[in-house]
């Protein structure tokens, strides 16, 4: 962490003395979820927030009332939607980390925090969303928690209600040792589990066939699946929209 604080010093100063009224995490909890770059934690969460409500309005007809950031980290994206969305929209995020929590629920407005258990069920709402969205948070997560979570963000959906989320797809095929391609190329999920789960270092890599499968058998009909690309040798996440049948 120390070194990408030291490395980004100089932008980061930049784009505070540009947006002095933009309050930033401590690096502790945004080095977890994050790169330690400022801009990009503004510009792409705020790039993401946009995308999410455009994907949402080309899937659904209902108009969004009720919607909910499963995994939201330091809000990186969810603070943007009090400022794009219609006031009557209610606004819920939830996470495991209680400290990410903590300061999400002292500096942003307009969102109701909560802090969630590494397994469901998420307490505390009602099972009305009309949009869940995660982004990176089963790329986190063991075989055992995926059934798990899609039982459960399959309960916490309106009928018709559509879940977003992203997962370690093709893209990251090279950074596998050669055991774990053969496993992921029969469509495996691959578990790097050595450190706690939920945490940045605990990583899990998605076959397409899993994700596709895993939907289906939890009530869910895939709408889009976005691939990950290659950028500059540098993988991207999959993207999947999917509907609760
Ligand atoms: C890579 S970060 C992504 C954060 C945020 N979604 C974003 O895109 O900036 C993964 C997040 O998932 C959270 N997380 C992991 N397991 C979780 C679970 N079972 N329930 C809720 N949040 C979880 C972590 O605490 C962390 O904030």
């Amino acid at each position: 962490m120390y070194f990408h604080q030291i490395k980004n010093f100089p932008k980061n100063q930049r784009f505070k003395t540009q947006h002095p009224d933009f309050i930033l995490p401590a690096s502790p909890i945004l080095y977890e979820t994050f790169k330690l770059d400022y801009q990009k934690y503004f510009q792409s969460g705020q790039d993401a927030a946009i995308w999410i409500l455009t994907q949402y309005k080309k899937h659904s007809n209902k108009p969004l009332q009720d919607l909910l950031d499963w995994g939201c980290g330091p809000a990186r994206i969810v603070r943007h939607l009090p400022e794009i969305v219609p006031n009557e929209v209610k606004i819920t995020a939830s996470d495991f980390n209680s400290d990410t929590i903590n300061w999400c629920a002292k500096h942003i407005s307009g969102i109701r925090f909560i802090v969630n258990n590494l397994d469901p069920p998420l307490e505390g709402v009602n099972s009305s969303f009309d949009l869940i969205y995660g982004i990176s948070i089963f790329t986190h997560l063991s075989k055992k928690r995926h059934q798990l979570w899609f039982t459960e963000l399959n309960r916490l959906l309106n009928k018709d209600g559509l879940l977003l989320f992203t997962s370690h797809g093709q893209a990251f095929f090279k950074l596998l040792t050669d055991y774990e391609q053969k496993l992921f190329s029969q469509g495996n999920l691959i578990v790097r589990g050595h450190s706690k789960e939920g945490r940045r270092i605990f990583s899990t890599f998605h076959p397409p066939a899993f994700i596709q499968s895993i939907l289906e058998n939890n009530g869910f009909e895939v709408l889009e699946h976005i691939s990950g690309s290659l950028d500059h040798n540098l993988p991207h996440q999959d993207i999947w929209i999917a509907r609760k049948k």
